[in-house]
């Protein structure tokens, strides 16, 4: 088996839109209910209210999600969104173009709104994001250079969230993406990164989708060899009283790393 999962395995059994339509409406009880409350504190509080801030900032594997996204357009002047499958970037690319067979993100949007103390503004938040997307770039985290052909300067911020554990498939091949992320970086450039721990699946529609299981120990030694100081490592366990069968997670990280 090859180190990376590749995008024609991956868009074989992932389905964008019933990814969307299984684990993004907020209040729904989902599992991700538990994990966008998670991740988007963590993202308002390290990109909102923190010192983070910069020109631009890229997302790896945003595609088909713009949930990551909406607290870094506070602070960002210009953000890159990438996609690694075609089906994908179309998902994203409706939202983009407002059409009216787009992924509702309201319960999400509405969410972070709250979170800004800027409720009611979900309608100009969306437009602020979509005018700071100011490019979608095909990325591949096993090479190099991730958005190869494309040669960009490097950037201030990347934020990653459930794309590596779905992108590598063991811990030599996550260490190797995380170093392949550091040549976007400028040196003491930021990294956010989010995603399940523990898990080694997560269905979407009859398909069980494949992620690889990390832990705290086996991230922490990853960053470790990679080359990056974390600055900040969160954790949040499963409930005892979550019943959801969609995936056997055992919890959430978010990771706040520097490059030296
Ligand atoms: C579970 S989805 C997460 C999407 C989005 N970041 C989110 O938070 O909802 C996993 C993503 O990893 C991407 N991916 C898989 N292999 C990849 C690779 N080698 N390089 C970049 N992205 C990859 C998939 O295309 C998909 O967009």
């Amino acid at each position: 088996m090859s180190d990376f999962t590749k995008a024609s395995e991956y868009e074989k059994v992932f389905n964008p839109r019933l990814y969307l339509e299984t684990y993004f409406r907020l209040g729904s009880g989902s599992l991700a209910d538990d994990f966008m409350r998670f991740v988007l504190r963590n993202l308002h509080k390290t990109l909102c209210l923190g010192e983070l801030s910069g020109h631009t900032v890229i997302d790896i594997g945003t595609c088909p999600s713009i949930y990551q996204l909406l607290s870094a357009c506070e602070s960002f002047k210009e953000i890159i969104a990438t996609w690694y499958t075609q089906t994908e970037r179309q998902e994203l690319q409706k939202w983009l173009n407002k059409d009216p067979d787009a992924f509702d993100w309201s319960s999400v949007v509405k969410h972070v709104c709250d979170l800004e103390g800027n409720s009611g503004k979900s309608a100009e938040k969306e437009d602020k994001l979509r005018g700071q997307i100011k490019q979608v770039l095909h990325c591949d985290v096993s090479k190099s250079n991730p958005l190869e052909p494309v040669v960009l300067p490097q950037v201030d911020c990347l934020i990653s969230t459930v794309c590596l554990e779905a992108a590598c498939r063991n811990h030599d091949s996550y260490a190797t993406a995380l170093k392949n992320l550091s040549n976007l970086l400028k040196p003491e450039g930021h990294l956010l990164l989010a995603g399940d721990l523990g898990a080694n699946y997560y269905e979407v529609g009859e398909h069980k989708i494949f992620s690889l299981s990390v832990s705290e120990a086996t991230l922490r030694k990853a960053f470790g060899e990679s080359g990056y100081v974390i600055r900040e490592f969160s954790c949040f366990g499963k409930p005892e009283d979550a019943d959801y069968d969609t995936s056997d997670y055992e919890g959430f990280y978010f990771i706040h790393a520097q490059k030296p």
